[in-house]
């Protein structure tokens, strides 16, 4: 070993190395021959034993797997267009860019959101409406595709005595279809036309809007009124 280092080597002063010369140091003596191959020896043993079969995979590779596979299922579903050859070609039709505005058609499920909404609390959601107070919409004789008749009541109300079915009401319908858009009157009255047996044909919203054009703002109608402009059949 070597003796000059003055950290490790024989005091100066000729007095025997003391233990604490050098903190954490080794007495010259630990590094003879000997010892060094004992040392080695026994961090050669006190290795960790190689163990056989697969070391477990980092949690967190795992997890980066696992997210992936979402990403790559999320970007398919949005990105595969069908899986059609057809997404790519770029002489295909715009079919956006040229179609025209969508051609309406009434919603049955919409008609009887809307109707239950709407109409229900007294024309009930059965259509049968309740007896001497609120007239019948199923199987009722104002219901018999004269649609602008349906259209007018429901855009303006009504309220006098009429006869539905054979039974005299004195009621007031308010302005109901006032307050909604065109497309909605459409879906409703699209609805009470075909629900409950009743068959008559579907209404757009462009029928709509040409009615509540005509009739303008106003009031109320009187059942006279209206069979002067669309008699019963
Ligand atoms: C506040 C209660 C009320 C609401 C809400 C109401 N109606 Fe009426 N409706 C009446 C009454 C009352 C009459 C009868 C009016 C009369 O006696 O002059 C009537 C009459 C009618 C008639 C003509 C008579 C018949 O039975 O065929 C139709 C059609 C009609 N309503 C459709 C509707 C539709 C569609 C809605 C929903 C958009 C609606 N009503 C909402 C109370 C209501």
């Amino acid at each position: 070993m070597n003796d000059r280092n003055p950290e490790r080597g024989p005091r100066r002063d000729g007095r025997p190395p003391r233990r604490d010369d050098a903190p954490g140091s080794l007495p010259p003596e630990a590094f003879s021959d000997h010892k060094l191959t004992e040392l080695h020896s026994r961090l050669a043993r006190d290795k960790e034993e190689p163990s056989e079969g697969f070391s477990s995979t980092p949690v967190f590779l795992v997890f980066l797997l696992c997210a992936l596979g979402f990403w790559a299922g999320v970007y398919l579903t949005r990105n595969a267009g069908g899986f059609s050859a057809k997404t790519f070609d770029l002489n295909a039709p715009k079919v956006a860019a040229t179609a025209g505005p969508k051609a309406f058609v009434a919603d049955p499920k919409k008609g009887m959101e809307l109707f239950n909404a709407q109409c229900a609390s007294c024309h009930q959601p059965t259509g049968l409406g309740l007896a001497g107070v609120f007239p019948p919409l199923a199987g009722s004789d104002w219901i018999d595709g004269d649609n602008e008749r349906t259209l007018k009541i429901v855009l303006a109300g009504i309220a006098g005595e009429m006869k539905v079915k054979g039974n005299t009401y004195n009621g007031n319908m308010p302005a109901i279809g006032a307050a909604l858009k065109d497309a909605q009157v459409a879906h409703i009255v699209s609805y009470v036309n075909q629900a409950w047996g009743n068959a008559q044909p579907a209404v757009t919203d462009a029928q709509v809007a040409e009615v509540r054009k005509k009739i303008g703002a106003r009031g109320q109608y009187s059942p006279k009124e209206i069979l002067a402009e669309h008699p019963l059949k």
